[in-house]
């Protein structure tokens, strides 16, 4: 890194357990530096029984932003000040904001994946299938409700699935067998089948050819998923996108400026490389 640290270089950071191979660091700097803004963004690996000093900590050192990661973006919900009627809805915090002392949680999850599938399609009035009914699937329904769209929510434990779309006032539910029985224009996969393995959750015969997948796991990036539908002629979003777009809205979130993407997408590539 080129940048000189000093007294005035803000912090931010994420706080996840394990701290593992996160790449949001790698994102995050990459940004400030293309930007010229004095700050800095570290990992801390926080046990879950550790949360809540953590946040004290952040409090009192006046760690303005702070990223929320796996395993803590519900439970932080009950340490921080305020929370907004968006993440309250997903049910799961992301990004703390210290505001006049109070801390302050919002999500950008949703917006992440809905950014990720607008690179390749309009929302509004399609119908759209998630796959997976964990937070990434709240996060994924909240965000295309928002925007319009149709959804369909299929787990492959059909009761979580209904749970969530009642929750969020989904449009339907079921199993992952249905897929290629609803209509579906908009396919995204938050389910963790194919992460580190070539595994898909449905039959590459069920993706519909018209369809835009976006597969949430980002790793490796040419999942059996993407590839199955790439094959079908559907066009495909990989899970990158959507990290470097929930990253992009927490950095206007933190310093009001628009994120440089391909910066963030390139940093984000040579972290996994
Ligand atoms: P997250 O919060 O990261 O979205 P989660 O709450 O652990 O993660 O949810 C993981 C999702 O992947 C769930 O929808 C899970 O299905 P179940 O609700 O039936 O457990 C899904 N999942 C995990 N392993 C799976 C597998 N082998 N086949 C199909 N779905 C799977």
């Amino acid at each position: 890194m080129s940048r000189t640290i000093g007294p005035g270089t803000a912090l931010c950071c994420v706080v996840l357990h394990p701290a593992g191979h996160t790449r949001s660091p790698a994102m995050h700097n990459a940004a400030f530096e293309a930007l010229g803004i004095d700050a800095v963004y570290v990992a801390f690996d926080v046990a879950p029984a550790a949360l809540g000093t953590a946040l004290a900590g952040a409090r009192a050192l006046g760690i303005r932003q702070l990223a929320v990661s796996i395993p803590h973006k519900e439970a932080v919900l009950a340490h921080c000040d305020e929370v907004d009627a968006t993440a309250r809805r997903i049910g799961a915090v992301n990004t703390v904001t210290l505001r006049d002392g109070r801390l302050v949680g919002t999500n950008t999850d949703w917006i992440g994946a809905v950014r990720a599938l607008e690179r390749a399609t309009e929302l509004r009035g399609r119908d759209a299938v998630v796959l997976g009914a964990g937070g990434a699937a709240c996060a994924a329904v909240y965000g295309l409700l928002e925007r319009g769209a149709r959804v369909r929510v299929l787990n492959r434990t059909p009761g979580r699935a209904e749970a969530l779309a009642a929750r969020l006032g989904a449009d339907g539910a079921g199993s992952l067998d249905d897929l290629g029985r609803v209509p579906c224009d908009v396919l995204i996969n938050t389910t963790s089948v194919g992460l580190r393995e070539d595994c898909s959750p449905v039959p590459a015969a069920a993706i519909a050819s018209s369809a835009v997948v976006l597969d949430a796991v980002y790793d490796p990036p040419q999942t059996r998923l993407l590839r199955d539908a790439a094959t079908r002629g559907a066009r495909t979003i990989g899970g990158k996108w959507w990290l470097v777009h929930q990253a992009a809205e927490q950095l206007r979130i933190w310093t009001a400026r628009e994120a440089p993407l391909d910066v963030m997408a390139g940093a984000f590539d040579r972290a996994g490389a």
